[in-house]
């Protein structure tokens, strides 16, 4: 078997021109969406992801706002704070993003947890995550319809609702499959495992305490591998004909190419490609669908305040 590519690049294309359109519908002199940016510190791979971000907005018709703040001895808590009390205020902004990681000497979750709940497009804030983390079975959660991601009244992360989307956009139909969800961070292991389990998906958590870990993985109809170790998922962890979400994004070394490196995921991708149905490539894949969903996000954070 050769597996289908799933196009993450056409898929996040189709939501951002979805998004294009029902802002230029607006009519002139209506507020629109505003997304605020918060980068903290050198990181070039942070300053590329926020270049896109904003890019992102602006090519579909949002404002964006860009802070930034060098690692300095005069870089604190209470600046960022008083930043995102400022945008909290702001009625200009509907969607504020903290570019992660944060300099050690800032505490990331007391810079998350001041973002308005409302606002907290990442979906990172405690009270997102506690609202994401009712069970199917809570009452709240069990009225949600979690087929319609843009009904859902709180803030999804969007790496997993991303990840949930492209299952979605190929037919996967997720209720009553094995899917095994590699890596538990807060980011998107743990979130994309709760969204799979309000689809009704069996799954499991696998991480670096698990024993047996490709014989855990060799039973899911699903795997999303979000553990950031290149290549680790070879061909002998995959069930014949399962689907796969890679969400790494890692760099290796790629002597005589003209950066030095290339990006590759955590899933071995031309092995995979021999054994699953469907895979996502990496770049290409999943990377495109988290900028989509944080414009949808913001757009929904923007609706919201117009009802
Ligand atoms: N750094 C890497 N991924 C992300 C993300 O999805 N959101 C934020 N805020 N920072 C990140």
């Amino acid at each position: 078997m050769t597996a289908q590519d799933i196009d993450g690049k056409s898929i996040a294309a189709a939501v951002r021109a979805e998004l294009t359109e029902k802002l230029a519908s607006l009519p002139d002199g209506s507020s629109k969406p505003g997304l605020a940016v918060m980068l903290v510190g050198e990181r070039k791979d942070s300053q590329t992801y926020v270049r896109m971000k904003q890019k992102a907005c602006a090519d579909c018709g949002m404002d964006s706002f860009l802070c930034t703040y060098p690692d300095d001895d005069k870089l604190n808590e209470e600046l960022l704070l008083a930043q995102i009390k400022d945008w909290n205020e702001d009625p200009k902004v509907h969607g504020i993003l903290v570019q992660l990681p944060l300099p050690k000497k800032i505490d990331e979750a007391t810079i998350l947890e001041a973002v308005l709940p409302a606002k907290d497009v990442d979906g990172l804030h405690p009270a997102n995550a506690a609202k994401l983390f009712n069970t199917a079975t809570h009452a709240g959660a069990a009225k949600l319809d979690w087929k319609d991601m843009t009904s859902i009244p709180f803030h999804i992360p969007c790496t997993p609702q991303g990840c949930i989307e492209l299952l979605d956009r190929i037919g996967c139909d997720i209720e009553g499959k094995n899917a095994v969800v590699i890596g538990r961070s807060n980011l998107v292991g743990l979130p994309v495992a709760m969204l799979l389990l309000h689809r009704n998906a069996t799954v499991t958590i696998v991480h670096s305490r698990t024993k047996s870990v490709e014989d855990v993985v060799r039973n899911a109809d699903i795997v999303v591998a979000a553990v950031g170790r290149a290549h680790m998922v070879t061909k002998s962890y995959l069930k014949p004909g399962c689907t796969v979400i890679d969400v790494g994004i890692n760099s290796v070394d790629a002597p005589g190419t003209k950066r030095g490196y290339r990006l590759v995921g955590d899933v071995k991708y031309d092995e995979a490609k021999e054994i699953a149905e469907w895979i996502t490539p990496v770049p290409g894949g999943v990377g495109p669908m988290t900028i989509a969903m944080l414009l949808r996000n913001t757009w929904n954070g923007w609706r919201r305040t117009t009802e």
